[in-house]
């Protein structure tokens, strides 16, 4: 297939191959994995993952250089990350080594497929799930670590790219206790009705508030949220009903390193109605600034463009993911 590079959307893009590997034995233990033709896979409809959503996803991408090479992004948070949500779900997760060894394979088997430099990016989805067969409730006997690839093109593009959201108080993604601080696959389609109505009134996403007291701001469907005001850059604290974003974790390292002043913390919407700026951090839209919030039918708008704390953010933390910033923090490593 002859792809047009300039035209990548976010739409799936099979590629050649996948990995696959399966427990064996008691289920507790992957064994090697292989890559495979990308393709449909057979399950049993008494699967873990269709009866009981025992099921996890990660997100990562794969960046080629101007150089030609191609690079990956903080891979062995990803895994870090599957391994916890695993033991949240009573799941045996690869081990750091062998999450990074499929990554690395299914990327390479895959290679023509990272665009070019500046074109956009190879997104990897790994999924974990239980794919072995159980009919009373609990966990599944075998488990399934598959990863499929597609190229995808770059969120940011310019100032038109900065976000709309709608706060609303109806729908909750995540309570205290519950499976917010985790990849489950369970937290998505819940808000699919929410997420949708906002699209159709014409806004790119729904910022979800604390359970608890719905005064404080959590996160968007698929992307971690920040507040800018004066030097002050705040983001809501990982209680356990946000995702631990690696990219929100970059994002804290890279400006405190820029010196600015940052706090994880409860942010009350109040105070988001009063920032400066605000922005999104995650794998998919990268750092993407937020032009407006409407909250009880109330709309504000927040500086984008140029010179904002979040577009000098975001040219560092895209140099050092595509290679054209030196990357003093360790954080990428060329597979080839
Ligand atoms: C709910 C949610 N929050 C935040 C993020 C951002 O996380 P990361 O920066 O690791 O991609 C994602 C995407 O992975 C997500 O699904």
């Amino acid at each position: 297939m002859k792809m047009n590079w300039d035209n990548l959307g976010f739409g799936l893009t099979p590629t050649d191959f996948m990995y696959v590997m399966k427990t064996s034995g008691d289920g507790c233990v992957f064994d090697d994995g292989q890559i495979t033709p990308y393709g449909n896979i057979e399950i049993s409809p008494s699967a873990g993952v269709f009866n009981y959503g025992q099921g996890l996803f990660e997100g990562a991408k794969a960046y080629r250089r101007e150089d030609g090479h191609v690079q990956l992004f903080r891979i062995e948070e990803n895994a870090r990350r599957i391994k916890m949500g695993a033991d949240r779900l009573c799941m045996p997760a690869p081990s750091v080594e062998q999450f990074v060894d499929a990554i690395t394979k299914t990327v390479l088997a895959n290679k023509h497929w990272v665009p070019p430099a500046g074109k956009g990016s190879l997104y990897l989805r790994p999924l974990l799930f239980g794919s072995g067969s159980v009919l009373g409730i609990g966990p599944a006997p075998e488990y399934s670590f598959i990863i499929f690839a597609s190229p995808i093109g770059n969120w940011y593009k310019n100032g038109s790219s900065a976000m709309s959201l709608l706060i609303q108080n109806k729908v909750a993604r995540a309570s205290l206790g519950g499976t917010g601080g985790i990849k489950s696959i369970t937290n998505y389609a819940p808000v699919f009705e929410v997420v949708q109505k906002a699209k159709a009134q014409g806004f790119a996403d729904v910022l979800f508030l604390d359970a608890a007291t719905g005064k404080n701001i959590e996160e968007v469907s698929s992307c971690n949220i920040f507040i800018v005001k004066g030097n002050l850059i705040s983001t809501p604290a990982l209680q356990g009903t946000i995702l631990p974003g690696i990219t929100r974790r970059s994002v804290i390292e890279i400006a405190l390193d820029f010196g600015y002043q940052v706090e994880e913390r409860d942010v009350p919407v109040k105070e988001v109605l009063d920032a400066d700026e605000v922005f999104c951090t995650g794998t998919a839209v990268g750092i993407t600034p937020v032009a407006s919030i409407t909250y009880q039918d109330k709309k504000v708008e927040y500086k984008t463009g140029e010179e904002t704390v979040s577009n000098k953010l975001r040219v560092n933390l895209t140099g050092i993911q595509t290679g054209a910033m030196e990357d003093k923090m360790g954080w990428t490593v060329m597979i080839d």
